[in-house]
């Protein structure tokens, strides 16, 4: 596995395995990697020839200096992990090689971004579609893939690659979970262990919802009577925050009124200083 760290060496690493023929695809990553982002590579490696990984924690998608200060590091382990399962190459850039000096370019979904998670975390989507864009601009990959667990960011990003032309396809992969349902995430790491136990009432809580939806309720207060579920269970966890339910219809539109078809429940709730996040798309 070849590893980059400037945008020349990448994009000379690109254009040798292009010469070799065959379809590039992209994981673009924060590191700290577990098997969710490995689900991501295995199936990039079942639908493209090669597939190039990413590393880059990155600033602009943070409010919180200390949420990126504490972020989890771990590339050497990254590295050997990526390595083992047949990734071709991988970029771990520096900040200064993403945002070079004088950077003042951003790219930005401008309803999407500030709606649901975005309404929370201000800034966060602009910055995830600022980072995206630019590794899709230093790789130039035939497809990209990225996980359902984050669901509003791949919505914003399926969004983006639309309105901009962009030209690639866009994977989205389901989410893979601890044993007790809980959605692996880099972040789990930092969950005390009450807390780590308790996390797995957010998984709870949209299985109630998808129970209650195949129940059948009125369509008129269907996204109402789910939103209601996943509040109720998330409060029988006293560790629970709950920050934000929301339910979106396919076109991330709030589900207000009759709902058919597929829907999307988002859910996020803090435990400690830990925010984390989970969703449930029903009626597919
Ligand atoms: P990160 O949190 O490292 O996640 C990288 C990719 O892995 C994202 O597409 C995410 O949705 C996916 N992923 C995370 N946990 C998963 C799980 N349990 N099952 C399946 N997929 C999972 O998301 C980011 O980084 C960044 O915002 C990024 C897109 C790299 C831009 O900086």
């Amino acid at each position: 596995m070849q590893i980059c760290r400037s945008v020349s060496d990448i994009r000379r690493v690109v254009a040798g395995l292009r010469a070799g023929g065959g379809r590039i695809a992209l994981v673009p990553t924060m590191g700290a990697l577990h098997a969710g982002h490995m689900q991501l590579v295995a199936e990039a490696q079942g639908a493209y020839d090669r597939v190039i990984a990413t590393i880059f924690v990155n600033p602009t998608q943070f409010g919180n200096p200390a949420d990126l200060e504490r972020y989890p590091r771990t590339e050497a382990r990254d590295i050997a992990m990526l390595d083992m399962a047949g990734v071709d190459a991988v970029f771990i850039p520096t900040v200064a090689e993403i945002y070079p000096a004088g950077d003042e370019t951003i790219v930005e979904t401008t309803h999407l971004a500030g709606v649901f998670h975005g309404a929370v975390r201000p800034g966060h989507f602009r910055g995830v579609a600022t980072v995206v864009t630019k590794l899709f601009n230093i790789v130039g990959p035939d497809g990209a893939f990225f996980g359902e667990k984050d669901y509003q960011q791949l919505a914003v990003i399926r969004r983006m690659v639309r309105d901009l032309h962009m030209p690639l396809r866009i994977h989205g992969v389901a989410t893979v979970r601890e044993p007790d349902g809980l959605a692996m995430s880099s972040r789990n790491v930092r969950l005390a262990p009450e807390d780590r136990a308790a996390a797995a009432v957010l998984n709870r809580a949209l299985d109630a919802a998808e129970a209650r939806a195949a129940q059948g309720a009125p369509a008129e207060t269907l996204a109402e009577t789910l939103a209601e579920v996943v509040r109720a269970t998330i409060a029988t966890e006293p560790r629970a925050r709950l920050r934000a339910v929301d339910v979106v219809d396919a076109d991330f539109a709030p589900a207000h009124g009759p709902v058919t078809g597929r829907i999307g429940i988002m859910v996020s709730a803090e435990f400690g200083e830990v925010l984390l996040i989970d969703q449930r798309e029903i009626g597919k």
